[in-house]
């Protein structure tokens, strides 16, 4: 919690400064007891910012602190952006994972002054809303698979969503069914659980304005099915849902500040298992669009259900432009490493929004190349297109698949394979587990978009 008055009080005092000499991200104690200095550089950015006060407050924590009194006077040159990320990293340094233990941590209280100028009470209440987002995302994601199914994640979405006035439409097997959605079944007739597709319409904008779509992977977990994953590889497969949960987090977070825009959030929720259902290797499924798919693997299921989401946004929801977002391969982790996600995309126009609105976001993303043989390797002699690559390039063999999906809609596929779990945090407002990687960014790109009219 960020209050905005001076508390003499504070266990700890913190001033940020933004000089040469000290290294950035160096935290030193100061004269009088229990004041520190953190300094971020000469060259010091938002993002700096964000880091530094994460590292500063996870360290007054680990010394016991429940409160600390900040002083941002001498970062003012960084302005409302400086202020919004010092605050988002501070909150998300203190985020602590939902546990079923019965000892319960106590609250720390950040404490603010020096921002006089800014706007602060306004800047802190947008901010306070995106985080809370981000850390939706992570408790969902972090959440044990046998406390959430897809009707469960679906019940936990509509009650927070219904909360802040987002509408709500969870669509079960029986009309998911109907609309034809074969690929999103082939997945999720594979498990006892059965599946969800859920709906969230955010209406900020003006009413006759076509929605943006937000379309997340909902894999509560993914067990790769009879293409069974390895140990190893089983360990993390709770976190498959984390784009659902993005996208979940970013429209709370626009409906919180009120954002005029109009967002369509999709996530269909499944669990990809093995059941007498099951889809086979070798298996052939008419998706919702009419385009046929051989399942060469069925570890390969995000790009089904994903498939079958992108035309339900665009047919039923009539959206204009659609990013979807995604756990979706090992390739792209293994290529882009624990803090970079992967793009593929149709659209330079939105591919360039949607970096400019990480980069707000102290996220970092790299956009795959889309050259026409990396198409002739998703062809299946029996089916319009495979699930499964023949010859290698993973990640972008994935993204061009949904692409086939989106057809001329502008769409930009973000892979956060990478990103969205970690069990050794690389940034310091990042705890072990999930990261709420693509909330921020989708947000900032939707109010971008707003901006635009
Ligand atoms: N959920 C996985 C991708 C994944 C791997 C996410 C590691 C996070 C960490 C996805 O469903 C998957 O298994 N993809 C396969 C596709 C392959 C069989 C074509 C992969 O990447 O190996
Ligand atoms: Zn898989
Ligand atoms: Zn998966």
């Amino acid at each position: 919690m960020i209050q905005l008055w001076k508390q003499e009080a504070a266990d700890w005092r913190l001033a940020m400064e933004c000089t040469e000499g000290s290294a950035p991200l160096s935290l030193r104690a100061v004269g009088q007891d229990r004041a520190l200095v953190m300094s971020l550089g000469r060259d010091a950015t938002p993002e700096t910012a964000r880091r530094g006060i994460a590292k500063a407050v996870k360290t007054v924590r680990e010394l016991g602190a429940q409160s600390l009194l900040l002083d941002i006077t001498s970062m003012r040159a960084l302005g409302a952006d400086g202020l919004a990320a010092a605050a988002q990293g501070a909150e998300l340094a203190c985020y602590r994972q939902e546990t079923w233990k019965q000892a319960e941590e106590k609250p720390f209280t950040l404490y603010l002054t020096g921002a006089d100028g800014l706007d602060a009470a306004a800047v802190l209440t947008q901010t306070e809303a995106v985080t809370r987002g981000v850390c939706f995302a992570r408790t969902l994601t972090n959440r044990p698979g046998n406390m959430l199914t897809p009707a469960l994640l679906a019940q936990a979405m509509a009650q927070a969503a219904e909360r802040v006035g987002v509408e709500v439409q969870i669509l079960d097997e029986a009309e998911t069914r109907a609309l034809g959605m074969g690929a999103f079944h082939a997945v999720g007739d594979s498990a006892a659980h059965p599946p969800r597709l859920i709906v969230l319409r955010w209406r900020g904008g003006r009413p006759d304005a076509a929605p943006i779509a937000l379309v997340g992977k909902g894999v509560c977990f993914d067990t790769g099915g009879y293409n069974l994953k390895t140990s190893g590889g089983l360990k993390t497969m709770r976190a498959d849902m984390a784009g659902g949960a993005a996208v979940c987090g970013a429209v709370l977070a626009l409906a919180e500040n009120r954002v005029p825009v109009n967002v369509t959030a999709v996530v269909p929720a499944v669990e990809n298992r093995i059941s007498p259902d099951s889809m086979l290797p070798g298996d052939v499924v008419v998706s919702m669009s009419g385009k046929t798919i051989q399942i060469n693997n069925t570890d390969a299921e995000g790009r089904l259900i994903l498939a079958d989401a992108i035309t339900y946004a665009i047919q039923k929801e009539g959206a204009s432009r659609v990013v979807d977002i995604a756990t979706l391969t090992g390739a792209c982790a293994r290529t882009l490493g624990p803090t970079v996600g992967g793009l593929v995309s149709n659209s330079d126009e939105l591919c360039a929004q949607l970096l400019d609105a990480a980069r707000r976001a102290g996220e970092q993303y790299w956009r795959f190349p889309d050259f026409p043989e990396y198409k002739k390797m998703i062809e299946s002699p029996a089916a319009d297109l495979s699930n499964q690559s023949s010859d290698g390039c993973g990640a972008i063999t994935a993204g061009l698949f949904l692409g086939a999906f989106a057809e001329d809609v502008p769409w930009v596929h973000m892979d956060i394979a990478g990103t969205a779990w970690t069990d050794r945090p690389r940034r310091e407002y990042q705890t072990p587990g999930a990261t709420g990687a693509g909330v921020t960014t989708l947000y900032q790109l939707c109010a971008a978009l707003a901006a635009e009219g």
